[in-house]
């Protein structure tokens, strides 16, 4: 097959560790395993330290950005009890409400009713609301979606219950949409084992049946594939207290175009679902003169070494796939071509643009 050109790719959900966890991955370095991975826009994640809950703490992560991306980046408002009264006030700053309903890495968490009842009062109507929802809670955040109406995004669905639950509310009309992560695809618990620390994550790795439903609804119920990046170091890893969360960026579209390959996935439900999806569901502008290329016939072995992520490791080091991200154009200009990496921290634009610049 000749060269293949993609849409620059949207991941809608990225841990970039800014303020707090720079030295997991920064800015710089995350906006560069972004375009090393065939990825020109992504959202990153609230669950910083401090959290992004309130408008002072979102307006200077939105400055520091500006200064030090590479590829677009939107950023997410935290929902934290503590912080609800300043919801309207974050609104302006970001692309959409994240909220954790179970436990997970960071001190971000929903549990009460009344506080999850006063997000959907406060938060604007029109601006995505994504879930952290396990389980149980996904039946919780189906519920707030019928009694407000209003879309509810889930993140990183693993489990064979979950996706027919949501499967079921979408039949029935209910506004929500989901997304999958590559750990959860091309892992399970059938690898947790081997990988032990490193293959420790929420959700946790799933049984194959489980991975084997989320296959099955990739082409329908699944809106997007999103790499939940979540980069911690190689100590912190291997410490007593490991904490959860893989990287992804550099290794997702590899792996998804291997699928391609195998007949598991077209490319053009793989654009549905990495570029065309995000832009809709989460309000994102186009990108114009912007692409990737790749060379779908490159068979390689995943490495950790050569990575742009800080984190140095990755829990697919060994895989053999097909396909290699050669060069992506962002704006008409190269900003990473065979390895190298073109575009200098700054030339990435912070979504929704012109809030404070
Ligand atoms: O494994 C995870 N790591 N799941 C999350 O929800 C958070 C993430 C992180 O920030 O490290
Ligand atoms: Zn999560
Ligand atoms: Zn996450």
């Amino acid at each position: 097959m000749a060269k293949l050109v993609l849409p620059g790719l949207v991941d809608v959900h990225t841990h970039l560790r800014v303020p707090g966890g720079e030295h997991k991955e920064d800015f710089a370095s995350g906006t560069a395993a972004a375009l090393a991975g065939g990825v020109t826009m992504l959202l990153a994640m609230p669950n910083t330290s401090p959290p992004l809950s309130t408008p002072e703490v979102l307006q200077a992560t939105r400055q520091t950005a500006a200064a030090t991306i590479r590829c677009d980046v939107g950023l997410f408002a935290g929902a934290s009890p503590a912080d609800i009264e300043w919801l309207p006030a974050c609104a302006p700053f970001v692309v959409g409400l994240k909220i954790y309903l179970n436990d997970t890495f960071g001190p971000l968490r929903v549990e009460e009713l009344p506080v999850l009842r006063a997000c959907f009062e406060q938060w604007p109507a029109g601006q995505p609301i994504a879930m952290h929802a396990e389980g149980q809670s996904v039946a919780v955040g189906l519920g707030l979606a019928a009694a407000y109406g209003r879309p509810v995004h889930f993140c990183h669905v693993s489990r064979r219950d979950e996706i027919e639950l949501i499967a079921r509310a979408k039949e029935q009309g209910l506004p929500v949409t989901c997304e999958v992560t590559p750990h959860h695809l091309f892992l399970s618990q059938a690898d947790a084992g081997r990988l032990g620390p490193l293959g420790d994550m929420r959700p946790r790795l799933a049984s194959p049946a489980d991975v084997a439903a989320l296959w099955d609804h990739l082409a329908s119920t699944i809106d997007c594939i999103a790499t939940d990046h979540a980069p911690h170091t190689l100590a912190e890893k291997n410490g007593s207290t490991p904490p959860p969360g893989v990287p992804g960026l550099e290794t997702s579209l590899p792996l998804l175009l291997t699928a391609i390959h195998d007949g598991r996935l077209t490319v053009e439900r793989l654009v549905e679902l990495m570029a065309t999806n995000p832009r809709r569901l989460f309000h994102l502008p186009e990108q114009p003169d912007t692409w990737v290329e790749v060379d779908p016939e490159a068979v390689y072995t995943i490495t950790a070494e050569g990575q742009q992520t800080k984190c140095g490791w990755t829990p697919f080091a060994g895989r053999p796939v097909r396909g290699r991200v050669e060069r992506v154009v962002l704006r008409g200009r190269p900003a990473y071509e065979n390895g190298r990496l073109l575009a200098p921290p700054g030339t990435g634009q912070v979504l929704p643009q012109g809030e404070e610049f």
